[in-house]
């Protein structure tokens, strides 16, 4: 595991939290400041076909988690990568430096998933999802704890500020030598 990490001349930093916080948005503005990679997982499934049809229940695709695994395998080994899912249990642990779960408020969340034209029933299950913790849970059970960092994302102070954080980070990491 250690041997994986120090051969990244750059990190790797996932973001991930309940649909609507801010994960996209968040990610390309640090891979702007930074000059990291932006992965949107979402799009790269549909791109690719990493999937396995339509959940109609869930709305959502059927990621094929083995198939965005492989896919990513090397470019992930190479370093530099953002990475940007509502999930995080199914990425080899490995693979990351960093673990960012953004949370928001619910009144906020819920506002923006309407706009985003959600169905109720869709925007129900992403607001149980925020209540609940279910990222962040996730992010732990699948992390090192001292690597996992939950940040608030309710206004655009906090992307700045979450940004800024980030950059901070990723210029001051060095490769375990
Ligand atoms: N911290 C924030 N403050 C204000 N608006 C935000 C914030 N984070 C996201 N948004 C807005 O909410 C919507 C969803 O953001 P997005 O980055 O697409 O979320 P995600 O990728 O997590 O689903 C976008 O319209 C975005 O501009
Ligand atoms: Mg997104």
């Amino acid at each position: 595991m250690a041997q994986d990490s120090n051969k990244r001349k750059k990190p790797n930093i996932l973001i991930t939290g309940t649909p609507g916080t801010g994960k996209t948005t968040t990610s390309s503005a640090l891979a702007e400041a930074t000059q990291l990679r932006h992965i949107n997982i979402g799009d790269l499934v549909k791109e690719k076909n990493l999937h396995d049809g339509w959940d109609e229940e869930f709305d959502c695709h059927i990621i094929n988690e083995d198939l965005v695994c492989d896919e990513l395998e090397d470019i992930m080994e190479e370093g530099g990568n953002i990475v940007d899912y509502h999930g995080c249990d199914f990425f080899p642990q490995r693979w990351f430096d960093r673990v960012v779960v953004l949370q928001t408020d619910n009144s906020v969340l819920y506002d923006r998933l309407n706009k985003r034209g959600y169905s109720q029933n869709k925007i129900s299950n992403n607001i149980e999802c925020e209540i609940f913790q279910v990222l962040l849970e996730e992010a732990k059970e699948s992390y090192a704890e001292d690597i996992v960092v939950a940040l608030r994302s309710d206004s655009i102070e906090d992307i700045s500020r979450n940004v800024a954080t980030l950059t901070d980070w990723v210029r001051g990491w060095q490769p375990a030598s």
